[in-house]
């Protein structure tokens, strides 16, 4: 994937009216409140292609020096669910019974998880997000720049690409996360990034009735 001398060439803007970019927006802003975790997942199956171009999609985001410095391993075999779902559960246990602290607990109450994972399996797919910390081909190690920057880029694509076609996913991290490394088989220059189970929502799915921040909260301006 080596580029060098690669020419420059025209590019191809899409220029929208003002009406047009202020109701893209709103509309855009409306769509995007309203995506949440889930996680409770129906088990019907997906159409797997669309999640194959999600994930395309995903991999168009920028990063440091154009690096690419991610993998999606997409998994839809019901042994290795339940393998991720068994491992994932063992380090949440440990993680719920002593490794978080009271504070992190105490924030995690109001959204009601626990270390029991059943939508590990439950979900027809699992996505799992891994970041290159550096590149390796052929045993030759290269430089990788600002990588997780670049991987939380690609996976908010990912999020919001999927949400955009009404699939749900839930952005878990079920850490130390060095078991989805063994499990999957990757190569010693991938560590696990996210760990995201897709599909739709189960039919009785709830989620917290969590208050997002305002504008006021959020934006500074300097006019
Ligand atoms: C980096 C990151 C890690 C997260 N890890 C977990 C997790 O391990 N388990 C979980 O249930 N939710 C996890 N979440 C989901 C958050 O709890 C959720 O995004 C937040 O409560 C806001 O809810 P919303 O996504 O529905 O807006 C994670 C979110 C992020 C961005």
């Amino acid at each position: 994937m080596e580029q060098t001398d690669i020419p420059h060439i025209p590019y191809a803007h899409v220029r929208l009216s003002a009406a047009d970019m202020e109701q893209q927006s709103k509309s855009d802003h409306t769509l995007m409140m309203q995506r949440r975790s889930i996680r409770q997942f129906s088990s019907e199956p997906i159409p797997i292609d669309i999640l194959r171009t999600i994930i395309a999609t995903a991999s168009s985001a920028p990063s440091g020096a154009h690096k690419q410095p991610w993998t999606f391993c997409l998994v839809t075999n019901p042994d290795i669910k339940r393998a991720i779902r068994l491992a994932a559960e063992k380090e949440e246990q440990l993680n719920y019974s002593g490794r978080m602290s009271d504070e992190w607990l105490k924030d995690l109450e109001p959204l009601g998880t626990n270390a029991f994972k059943p939508f590990l399996e439950e979900a027809p797919a699992l996505v799992v997000l891994f970041k290159q910390a550096y590149g390796l081909q052929e045993n030759q190690r290269s430089l990788h720049y600002y990588v997780n920057e670049s991987v939380g880029i690609a996976a908010g694509f990912f999020i919001s690409s999927l949400h955009r076609v009404g699939l749900c996913t839930l952005t878990h991290t079920p850490s130390p996360m060095n078991f989805l490394e063994k499990l999957l088989h990757r190569p010693p220059n991938e560590k696990a990034y996210l760990l995201m189970p897709v599909g739709y929502p189960a039919a009785d799915a709830t989620v917290p009735q969590l208050v997002r921040k305002e504008p006021a909260q959020f934006l500074v301006e300097y006019p």
